[in-house]
């Protein structure tokens, strides 16, 4: 059935409902970059009833969803991570040799050589033997867990890209570029590290897919400055959001910015469909260009309309500052001032 015009969503508004339905509702080919982060499978309070077998399926047909509505030529930005901790029940105790946690002297070959004399004894007379707890037997014997308790799941990391990266071929799109997003380091989400061989986490990617179609290459769309400082590179190193404190997991505004700005025009369509806070909508507001945010949550979409109400007076205002600034400057032919950058002395 073809929609009339007027059945689709407007455009520059935030939308409450599932992004399965609501995608539907925008009108084909008309959306130059679709920028979102999905819910990770990490277990946040958004996806906490979620199976990773519902979670996949979210994402690939959501990726699905995109063939229709983005123009030809025109892309959708996922920004996503490996999952750090995935819970594997077939997987093996990870065993190590915890060797400067150690509060106790004695070691693996000893015990070793001890089982080589008394091999009928058990791990309680071969604790007397050599002074030491039951306890130290077995675990020098049979190794420390790394992770969680003794009888947790064990966890281990699941790579993301390959699995999205074909659900977009199945879609009809096609990995164009990808790049790293270096963030704050999660020292605090790593409560395991000092007994851990593994890396905190800190990055994410950016994964950029394209629709067959003329893709316009605009080399003005960036100043000299930002092709070198990002545009052409391959990792963005951006600060974290630090108050993450109305919603839990939002990205960086500089991040849709980046995207926004580097792969649309003025007056275009930019949507995200996992709006959250409203960050793309924020960054697409800013940049000129017009945005539909969607989100299941309705706090957040309230969250979102309100960043967005913000964003819009803020421009409106800072520009009519700035005009006004500049008649009075112009008017007595003052030049602007450049701003100096203030010392900064080291802690003493
Ligand atoms: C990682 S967060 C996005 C955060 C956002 N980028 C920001 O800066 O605030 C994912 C969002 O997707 C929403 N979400 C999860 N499943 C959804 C679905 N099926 N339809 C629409 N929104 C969904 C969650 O409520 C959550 O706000």
């Amino acid at each position: 059935m073809i929609r009339s015009a007027t059945e689709y969503l407007p455009v520059d508004a935030i939308y409450y409902g599932d992004c399965r339905d609501l995608l539907k509702k925008i009108e084909p080919s008309s959306v130059a970059l679709s920028v979102w982060s999905p819910p990770y499978y990490v277990g946040k309070e958004y996806e906490k009833d979620v199976s990773y077998e519902e979670w996949q399926s979210l994402l690939s047909d959501v990726i699905a969803l995109h063939y229709p509505i983005l123009k030809p030529g025109a892309f959708l930005a996922i920004n996503i991570a490996d999952i750090l901790c995935f819970r594997d029940a077939s997987m093996p105790r990870i065993m190590a040799e915890n060797i400067s946690r150690r509060k106790v002297a004695i070691t693996r070959e000893q015990i070793l050589e001890a089982k080589k004399a008394h091999p009928d004894y058990n791990r309680y007379q071969l604790a007397e033997l050599l002074g030491c707890s039951e306890q130290t037997i077995d675990r020098r014997l049979n190794g420390n867990n790394i992770r969680g308790g003794k009888y947790q799941t064990q966890t281990r990391v699941k790579l993301v890209g390959g699995h999205i990266e074909e659900m977009g071929i199945k879609a009809g799109l096609y990995l164009y570029d990808r790049r790293v997003w270096v963030k704050d380091a999660a020292w605090e989400n790593s409560r395991w590290h000092t007994i851990s061989l593994r890396a905190v986490d800190e990055f994410e990617y950016v994964y950029i897919y394209w629709k067959p179609g003329i893709t316009k290459v605009d080399r003005s769309r960036l100043t000299r400055e930002e092709w070198i400082n990002w545009g052409s590179r391959g990792v963005w190193n951006i600060p974290s959001v630090r108050a993450n404190d109305d919603h839990e997991a939002k990205f960086p505004l500089e991040l849709p910015r980046r995207l926004i700005k580097l792969l649309t025009d003025q007056e275009d369509l930019v949507i995200d469909c996992f709006i959250g806070s409203g960050t793309t909508a924020v960054a697409a507001i800013k940049e000129n260009r017009h945005y539909i945010g969607i989100d299941k949550v309705k706090e957040y979409v309230e969250l979102a309309r309100h960043a967005c109400r913000n964003a819009s007076y803020q421009s409106t205002e800072e520009m009519q500052l700035s005009l006004a600034i500049r008649e009075k400057l112009d008017r007595f032919k003052i030049r602007p001032i450049k701003r100096v950058q203030a010392t900064r002395y080291p802690r003493t």
